[in-house]
This record gives C-alpha cells, structure tokens and sequence, in this order.
C-alpha cells in the first residue's frame, strides 16, 4: 500500500525519544520531508543526523520549547519556509503526569491544551494553501478511560480529542483532516514506563497483565498508526479517535 508521503512536509514537535522520534523516523522511511523539535539543541542536531541516514528526503530540526508562543510560532514558520510548507502536523509534546496540584494543571494546560492550539492556528494556513493536509493529535488511553488518580493529564488530554473532532469538521471543506491517536502505556529505555518499571515493579507488572495482549507497547506501534492516520491511505478518515493499546482498555468502541 503507497501512503502517498513522499515529498510530503511533516512537522512534529518533541521527537527525538520516544513515540515522536520512532513516528519522524517512519516519516523519513516513507520519503517525507521532516521537521522535528524538542528543548535540547544536542537532541535534535543527533536525532536529525541519525534520520538523514534513513531518509529519501529533506530532514531538518531546531531547538524550541513550545511552551514559549513566539519561539514555537517561530519554528513552525520557519520549518515551513525551510521545507516549502505544510502538510502534515504532530503536536506531540505533553507535560506528563503528575501530583494532582494546581501547578500541574496550568502546567497541562499550558503544554498539552495551547501547546496543541497554537501549533494547530500556526498550521492550518499553511495547510489550506496547499489545498489540505493532515493534523494527528496524541493524546491517551489515561483520558478514554478511568487511569490511576485523578490528574490533570487525563482531563487535558481528554479535551484534545474534543478539539480534534470539532477542527475536523470546522476543516474538511479545506481538505484538512484532524484525528487523534490514544495510545496506552508504551515502554521504552528512559521513558516514562521505564521509570515506573524501576519505581515500581509491582504496578508495572500488574498494567502489563491486564493487556489483552499481556504486554506493553512499543513506540514503532504507535508511530505506524500515527503514520497511516496521517496519510493518503487514511484520505477518508477524519475527526476520529484512534485508541492503540494492545486491549488495555476494557469499554467497549463503538
Ligand atoms: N509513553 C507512553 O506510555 C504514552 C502513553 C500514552 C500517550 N503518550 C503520549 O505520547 C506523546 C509522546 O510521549 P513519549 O512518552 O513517547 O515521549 P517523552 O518521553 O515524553 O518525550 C517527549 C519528547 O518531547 C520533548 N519535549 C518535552 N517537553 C518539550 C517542550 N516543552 N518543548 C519541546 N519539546 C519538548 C522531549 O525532548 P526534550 O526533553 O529534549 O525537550 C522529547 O523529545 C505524549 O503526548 C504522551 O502524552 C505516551
């Protein structure tokens, strides 16, 4: 099946561990052009040589922290002038979990809810000059379904699969298709299941059991999903939610 991403222009923000940087490596293996971001100038100059190996196309990255409007607004733009605009946009930067403290609810607010928005009005302009495109929201299981304590995580999270919903009707007619993907608990060395794994095993190995699959996630499982729901190949899919966790989650989808 051709996804039809080559010569493509792909924006992500935060990918140079984890789910982002397997879904810009993926990207890059389809003979998209890629522009990714995190805060560490050394992370993205590495991961940007590591993925010119792999690619067909133009791989480029700066260092942004998106929780700064300007500097973001400021990388996307640039980005776009740099590969010849936009077509497609993860915003997959989160702030994470955390105490269930004020703090951290502005702090979830701040990344996960406007990080998303204002990527989003940056991008469509750009989308819409080109006659569409394709907006691919991550958010989580932790917000379909009840998960651990009550936090700011879930509820953001929960909110970006509404704003996907209501953008891709407000932008079909401009050809701009918006989803989300939901993954579950995903491991990876230094992510944040990593951590839990070391923490505490015993809660870790209890989420591991409770998969119908009876493991955790990897992040190239994830990636092939937001790749495909990204792609031509998902030309007649738009404003839905696509949960990929393995059965972790016990409702069930109508
Ligand atoms: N891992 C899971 O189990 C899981 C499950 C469900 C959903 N998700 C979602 O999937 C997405 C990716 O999570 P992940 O666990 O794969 O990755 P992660 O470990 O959270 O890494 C995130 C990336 O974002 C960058 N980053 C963090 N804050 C940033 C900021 N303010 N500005 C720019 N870049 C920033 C990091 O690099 P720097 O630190 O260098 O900036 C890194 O490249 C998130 O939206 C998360 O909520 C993850």
């Amino acid at each position: 099946m051709d996804l039809g991403l080559r010569g493509k222009n792909v924006l992500i923000t935060g990918a140079t561990q984890g789910i982002g940087r397997r879904t810009a490596n993926l990207f890059a293996e389809e003979g998209a052009n890629v522009a990714i971001c995190s805060r560490s100038p050394e992370s993205v100059n590495k991961a940007v040589k590591e993925m010119k190996v792999i690619a067909d196309g133009k791989i480029t990255g700066a260092p942004c922290n998106i929780k700064n409007k300007e500097e973001y607004e400021a990388w996307i733009e640039a980005m776009a002038e740099e590969l010849g605009g936009i077509d497609v946009f993860i915003p997959n930067v989160s702030a994470g979990g955390g105490a269930d403290s004020e703090k951290n609810w502005w702090k979830s607010f701040e990344i996960d809810v406007l990080g998303t928005v204002r990527g989003v009005e940056a991008v469509i302009p750009h989308m819409e000059k080109r006659g569409g495109g394709a907006v691919t929201m991550i958010s989580t299981t932790a917000a379909v379904e009840t998960f651990m304590v009550p936090q700011a995580y879930n509820a953001m999270k929960a909110a970006l699969i509404t704003y996907a919903k209501q953008l891709s009707q407000a932008h079909g007619e401009q050809g701009v298709r918006v989803n989300s993907v939901s993954p579950g608990p995903i491991y990876f060395d230094g992510g944040a299941w990593d951590m839990i794994k070391i923490s505490n095993e015993k809660f870790y190995e209890r989420t591991e059991k409770t998969h119908a699959l009876g493991r955790l996630g990897t992040p190239e499982e994830v990636a092939s999903c937001i790749v495909f729901l990204s792609s031509a190949a998902a030309s007649w899919v738009t404003g839905v939610n696509l949960v990929v966790d393995g059965g972790y989650t016990k409702r069930v989808q109508f």
